[in-house]
């Protein structure tokens, strides 16, 4: 049985999650989408969320199956669905599912699990499940990408972040609500790797009452080589780590760089 204590349902940034311009600008949807159109057959998106990634890649023509386990979440994503052409809705699957843990009737040429999803798992039997299972997904020759933020040490010991930063601009909600969001991360646990997140959104409602409410939740946060080692464990070979979504070699930048580690590997055997 594994833990529970990780799980973070996204009840709250569900609402939320498509008006923060942080998300929206985030600039790995073209990288996502390339990568879906290159697979040749279908693709598993793994925590899609409200479909950032998931949508545009089926638009471009790939066949997506999303698996998520936030029913806010998934709510969102339905929804803007049924907006979609009928011929976008035919190449779409939407499953509601544990990535620790699932079983689908379909086997996929990629798997990707784009904005740090995994990054939620906090314990090693965890990551492995899930990597079992995406692996338990894959046609042979199967392919996995996989990102995390790639953690700076500078910024892990740096107390400032203890205080409420990155205002971005306002945006709006049905009902005539204003939503501005900041967060913080309120404690680093450096044992398990561990950092207390908590985004914090101020909305407006149209008569001027002002609302705090925060979504606070740990993330895990991984090494280049523990990562390395976990998917080579699992049966994964790694064919390149970038350091962001223009393919640069996490090797060509700077050590220190704020970055992403973006692993491409290739189910084994
Ligand atoms: C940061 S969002 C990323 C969503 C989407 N991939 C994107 O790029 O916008 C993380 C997603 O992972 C999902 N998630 C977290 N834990 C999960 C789990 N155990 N199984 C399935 N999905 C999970 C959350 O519900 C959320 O939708």
């Amino acid at each position: 049985m594994l833990p529970n204590e990780g799980l973070h349902d996204y009840s709250v940034a569900a609402e939320f999650y498509d008006g923060v311009k942080a998300y929206e600008e985030r600039p790995d949807v073209q990288f996502f989408v390339d990568a879906a159109a290159a697979a040749g057959g279908p693709v598993l998106e793994v925590g899609c969320g409200t479909g950032r990634v998931l949508l545009p890649c089926a638009r471009a023509g790939a066949r997506m199956t999303g698996l998520d386990l936030s029913d806010g979440m998934l709510k969102v994503l339905h929804a803007k669905l049924e907006k979609e052409p009928a011929e976008v809705r035919a190449r779409v699957n939407i499953v509601k599912g544990d990535m620790r843990a699932f079983e689908l009737n379909e086997r996929f040429s990629l798997a990707t699990i784009p904005f740090r999803p995994f990054q939620h798992l906090l314990t090693v039997p965890e990551q492995r499940a899930c990597l079992q299972s995406i692996r338990k997904h894959l046609l042979p020759g199967g392919r996995l990408i996989l990102d995390v933020y790639d953690p700076n040490l500078k910024l892990l010991l740096d107390e400032r972040r203890k205080q409420e930063s990155g205002v971005e601009a306002c945006f709006d909600l049905p009902g005539g609500r204003k939503v501005e969001r900041r967060f913080r991360v309120a404690a680093v646990h450096f044992c398990r790797q561990v950092q207390d997140v908590e985004l914090i959104y101020y909305v407006t409602h149209s008569d001027g009452t002002q609302e705090r409410i925060v979504d606070a939740f740990p993330m895990r946060y991984f090494f280049r080589y523990e990562m390395q080692n976990l998917l080579e464990s699992e049966g994964f070979v790694i064919e390149a780590l970038y350091g962001d979504y223009k393919r640069t070699p996490r090797d060509a930048m700077p050590g220190d760089a704020l970055c992403e580690l973006v692993f491409m590997a290739k189910k084994e055997g």
